[in-house]
């Protein structure tokens, strides 16, 4: 058998001459998927676990094994770990530390195993275990909203579609809406979940393997739920990958929604809500200047998320199935979407917690641009027996005298309002209230108060 000398490559028998320093200074990936080195090795030690329990390799090689992989998990933990550049990636730098730790028998290590089937078992348990870290983060997210709409129930702002004032809502109520956009992206990420569960080791190469492996013993040993059912399609397949960075995608630009809605309320013309000191920054000239760049930092960064997802399916795109090279670049793409997306959150939730309403602004603005008027027409059908769209007609013009008047409707008189329609009386004027108009929202999932109540406690329960 030849040795494995440890300054050559593993292919050295057969690829004879060192490949260009070029090759090795594209090719490596060593600096990005030594993040993967805790999953790597958790697979080796069930890997060769079960190749002993089958009877492939002995107890006494088997122990070895073990005792140098963990060996080397202190060493990375502790940064005592040289990575070598010329060993292209985790799974080699390992195997190779092995050799030196405990001699020839590290050899054994990748029986019936591939580096195919090794990186995407690690890759899985990697984004799992993410996934989960980003659900905890959008937890705390939402704890931290619905402190804030709790405080802000009452609070009423106006509604707004096409940025137009629209109808009296709860600023509460806006709240919630987010707080239903982060539960949907975390129910998209734990529906990742079930690929995740699949177990691609064993596979090998790409055509499985002749060695009596046991992959129900390794799929029970790592957490997953199930082997995956085909080899070929195991070591081609990053759709879990896509599943992942389309759910980063999703939640990223919901953090950018939010973010942009902040900026305008924030803005001078609205200034609907405060930020404090600590989520914003000055200018190097405009002495008064108190800018919100965390928010802005939100919204840019959807861009890296969007991206890295398209990356990953244009490298998809043109490679027919089985491996090939250009998979390993899906490491970079996942983990600056990981980083990217916690870091996000984290800011998001600091800035929640630094925010504030403007009250006073906000009912000042409610007060603007008629919002009670569709109250009025629901009012007309309701007590005077009209069609929806005769009682439209009538309030259109009601609203086009009040704004001729230059008045708002709660200004209009009785006569005025009688000429229009004369079946009205008096106790219309009730209609034009905004805090009636919100307390009336009670049909379900409406901005009633009382419903706000219902849908923040449920919620503080549940998470
Ligand atoms: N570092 C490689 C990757 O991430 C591992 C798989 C290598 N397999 C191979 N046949 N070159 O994709």
């Amino acid at each position: 058998m030849t040795k494995n000398k440890n300054n050559q490559a593993i292919w050295n028998t057969r690829v004879k001459k060192k490949s260009s320093s070029l090759y090795k200074k594209v090719g490596s990936s060593i600096d990005l998927d030594k993040r993967l080195y805790k999953e790597d090795i958790m697979g080796s030690i069930v890997h060769v676990e079960m190749l002993f329990r089958q009877k492939i390799i002995s107890f006494k090689i088997k122990n070895k094994i073990i005792y140098g992989l963990n060996k080397i998990e202190k060493e990375i933990l502790k940064n005592k770990f040289e990575f070598h550049k010329e060993y292209e990636d985790i799974h080699i730098n390992i195997e190779k530390r092995l050799f030196e730790i405990i001699g020839e028998d590290a050899g054994y290590v990748h029986t019936a195993r591939s580096r195919n089937d090794q990186v995407v078992t690690d890759l899985k348990i990697w984004i799992k275990s993410s996934t989960k870290k980003i659900n905890n983060n959008i937890d705390k997210l939402i704890k931290s909203i619905l402190k804030i709409a709790e405080k802000n129930i009452e609070t009423i702002m106006p509604g707004f579609t096409h940025l137009k004032n629209a109808q009296a809502v709860s600023f509460g109520h806006y709240l919630m809406a987010y707080v239903e956009m982060f539960i949907r992206d975390k129910r998209r990420f734990e529906n990742g979940m079930t690929s995740l569960n699949e177990n691609p080791l064993g596979v090998s190469a790409l055509s499985g393997t002749s060695f009596n492996i046991d992959r129900n013993y390794t799929t029970k040993k790592l957490g997953f739920k199930k082997p995956t059912n085909n080899s070929i399609d195991t070591v081609s397949d990053r759709d879990f990958v896509l599943d992942f960075l389309y759910s980063s995608s999703v939640c990223s630009m919901h953090l950018s929604r939010i973010a942009e809605e902040l900026i305008i309320w924030n803005s001078d013309g609205f200034n609907l809500v405060s930020l404090s000191d600590k989520v914003v920054t000055g200018s190097s000239i405009m002495p008064q200047k108190k800018n919100p760049d965390l928010l802005e930092y939100l919204r840019g960064k959807t861009g890296s998320s969007y991206g890295n997802l398209f990356s990953m399916l244009t490298i998809l795109k043109g490679i027919p199935i089985s491996y090939f090279k250009d998979l390993q670049d899906d490491k970079q793409i996942i983990f600056n979407t990981f980083d990217t997306l916690i870091n996000c959150l984290k800011i998001l939730d600091e800035v929640m917690n630094n925010l504030s309403s403007n009250k006073k602004e906000m009912t000042k603005l409610a007060g603007m641009g008629y919002l009670t008027a569709t109250d009025l027409a629901d009012y007309l059908v309701k007590n005077h027996s009209m069609t929806f769209r005769n009682a439209y007609q009538k309030t259109a013009l009601i609203v086009n005298l009040a704004e001729k008047n230059k008045k708002k409707l709660e200004e209009l008189d009785i006569t005025e309002l009688q000429k229009i329609e004369p079946k009205l009386t008096k106790d219309v004027i009730k209609v034009f209230n905004l805090k009636n108009s919100i307390k009336s929202k009670k049909s379900y999932g409406g901005t009633s108060f009382d419903n706000i109540k219902k849908m923040i406690l449920k919620y503080k329960k549940q998470i």
